[in-house]
């Protein structure tokens, strides 16, 4: 993580780290995910895995866990571009962000990317992973025939003390991807301090050798009316 992050990054993870979910099953921000199918905007809730820096690439990236079968997976296949909406109820913000995406699964090569996926699926609750492993496809009609695959949900012979066997975490390893979101363009808005907004968009030409302190620059901020 670089020593000074730009305001954006600061203030998201501010009020991420304010959030508490009443639901112990489900621990993660829920916020909206834009894909675009046939031309045409597709909007669904899901939930903010992770924010970090690739200090490779120098860019932040939002993570999401889903289905690497379900729609949205297939629509961000066919056209990266994805927005997400989060709204923090108790600081009164939101933030609207534009960016780029590609999708982690079992087809990628990237040893790194594919270690954080499995990871990722580790840190799920054992209700969760289960989803993942189910051989129905996420969205495709109940009584459609399974393929290969001949049961359609998990039994208790699919779980031992410590959680789901390792054949059940191999399985929804199968199915789990992450949706990488690259952050070009911030929209930020308050409705306290009557109505505040901002945008933030990345430069892509400013110096990529900039030093960690100064990353702001990447990141220009500009007021906008509210
Ligand atoms: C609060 C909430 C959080 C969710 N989180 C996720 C998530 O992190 N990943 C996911 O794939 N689906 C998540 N879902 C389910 C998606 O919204 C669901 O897959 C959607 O209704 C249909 O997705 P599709 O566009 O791929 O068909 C969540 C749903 C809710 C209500």
């Amino acid at each position: 993580m670089p020593a000074t992050e730009p305001t954006w990054v600061e203030k998201l993870r501010t009020d991420l780290s304010h959030f508490h979910s009443p639901d112990p099953k489900s621990t993660q921000f829920p916020m909206a995910l834009a894909t675009v199918a046939d031309g045409k905007p597709k909007v669904r809730m899901v939930g903010h895995a992770d924010l970090l820096f690739m200090s490779h690439a120098r860019r932040y990236a939002i993570l999401i866990g889903t289905d690497s079968r379900s729609p949205k997976a297939e629509q961000v296949r066919a056209n990266h571009n994805v927005e997400l909406v989060y709204w923090f109820e108790k600081e009164r913000e939101q933030f609207r962000i534009t960016g780029d995406s590609f999708l982690v699964d079992s087809n990628s090569s990237d040893a790194v990317w594919l270690n954080e996926r499995g990871r990722y699926l580790s840190t799920l609750k054992p209700g969760r992973k289960m989803d993942y492993a189910r051989a129905n496809a996420p969205g495709t009609p109940v009584g459609t025939p399974m393929g290969n695959k001949s049961k359609q949900l998990p039994g208790p012979e699919d779980f031992d003390d410590s959680g789901p066997k390792k054949d059940t975490h191999q399985q929804a390893l199968d199915h789990y991807a992450l949706l990488v979101v690259i952050p070009d363009t911030i929209d930020w808005s308050s409705e306290r301090q009557q109505g505040k907004r901002k945008l933030w968009k990345f430069d892509e030409e400013a110096d990529e050798d900039l030093a960690d302190e100064q990353r702001d620059i990447q990141w220009p901020e500009q007021d906008l009316h509210y």
